[in-house]
């Protein structure tokens, strides 16, 4: 078989992992895809940037959007992140040429999504993000693939790592808010934009991508009801931990009467539950089925290694031949997300 050849347009945290996995694990990877898995170009702002990984082996293109048009690209792996701009740019450029996308990028399809889905099926593209939910978790695939046969009754959890640390770092050190949050930017664990973190608009765009494939329903965003964590006190997690809870930044979402819910917001979990016992940077999702019960999916919500895990999944999955619609039924069948805010008086 030919080899499958790939594109990376990123080359920082994740991208950088993706490139060593190839480098890494060639014959591994051909085993298991049955065929080559081969880089054929790289993007990224700056040409000259040392990225602690060899790229002169790879064409590059200071374009990602020329890139998604190459001849010899089947694969657009789009690891630059941002809801909009040259990140949307790329995949849809890709998606036109009918190649197929592999993206961790849960901005923008929290907010376009739905449309990215539909562009893909007409052109016979497939879009894959495993990694831009809870990072090295399979929990995409779990949802469509393992669960398949199950009508899914809830899914909720922390899919935010950094709120995790922060939340779990008050409560060891004692320390407030401010002093932790300053102790995660030093870290560099918060995103280029921290409102995106600790304001829970990251972990909401990452629920918005599990409802719409647990409950059938279009990609909505704007419908999650959103509250960071700025706001807890060490007071707060003090007098939580004297009635035995945590508090964490949990994500649910369930179809009600009224529709489905979607809530990202501070809650308090029995300290001694699974979700309770979660530590720093660690996510957790729980997913609820008619048939199976319910599962618990533990593990890396981000970092190099994990996310490139993800993305290497989804690409190996291409190479397969594998093609599952982006969330799990053909986009045209989703129906709208109906929030319960918008139905009650
Ligand atoms: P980084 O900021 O580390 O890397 C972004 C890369 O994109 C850089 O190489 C940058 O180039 C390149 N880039 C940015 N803008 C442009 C542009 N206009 N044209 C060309 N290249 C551009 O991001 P991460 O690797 O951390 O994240 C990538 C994606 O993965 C994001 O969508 C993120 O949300 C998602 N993700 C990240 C996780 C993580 O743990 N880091 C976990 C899960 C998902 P240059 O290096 O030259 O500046
Ligand atoms: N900022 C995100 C987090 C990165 O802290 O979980 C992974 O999506």
């Amino acid at each position: 078989d030919k080899p499958l050849r790939i594109g990376i347009a990123g080359l920082g945290t994740v991208g950088v992992g993706v490139v060593r996995i190839v480098r890494k694990h060639a014959k591994l990877l051909e085993d298991r895809a049955g065929r080559k898995i081969e880089i054929a170009a790289v993007s990224a702002r700056s040409r000259d940037k040392d990225r602690g990984v060899d790229i002169s082996h790879y064409d590059w293109e200071d374009d990602p959007v020329a890139m998604a048009r190459r001849d010899d690209v089947d694969v657009l792996v789009e690891l630059m992140g941002g809801s909009d701009g040259p990140a949307k740019a790329a995949v849809e450029a890709a998606i036109a040429a009918g190649k197929h996308v592999v993206t961790a990028n849960k901005a923008l399809l929290a907010h376009h999504g739905q449309a990215l889905a539909l562009a893909a099926e007409k052109s016979g593209s497939v879009l894959r993000f495993e990694a831009a939910v809870a990072g090295g978790i399979p929990v995409i695939k779990a949802l469509t693939e393992g669960l398949a046969g199950n009508e899914i009754t809830r899914v909720m959890g922390v899919m935010n790592g950094t709120c995790n640390y922060i939340l779990t770092r008050m409560e060891a050190t004692h320390q407030g808010y401010n002093a932790l949050f300053e102790e995660a930017h030093k870290l560099g664990y918060l995103e280029a934009d921290p409102q995106l973190d600790v304001g829970g608009i990251d972990a909401g765009h990452k629920l918005s991508l599990l409802s719409s494939i647990a409950f059938g329903t279009q990609v909505d965003f704007d419908a999650v009801e959103l509250e960071g964590i700025e706001q807890i006190e060490l007071q707060d997690i003090e007098e939580a931990a004297e009635m035995g809870y945590r508090i964490k930044l949990l994500g649910v979402a369930q179809m009600t009467g009224r529709g489905l819910e979607q809530r990202m917001s501070p809650c308090l979990v029995p300290a001694a539950s699974p979700l309770g016992q979660l530590e720093g940077g660690t996510n957790m999702v729980v997913i609820e089925g008619d048939a199976i019960g319910q599962v618990v999916l533990r593990g890396p919500g981000a970092g190099e290694g994990p996310t490139a895990s993800a993305v290497m999944g989804d690409v190996i999955d291409l190479a397969r031949g594998l093609s599952i619609p982006t969330f799990g039924i053909p986009a045209a069948k989703l129906t709208a997300a109906r929030p319960a805010k918008a139905v009650v008086p």
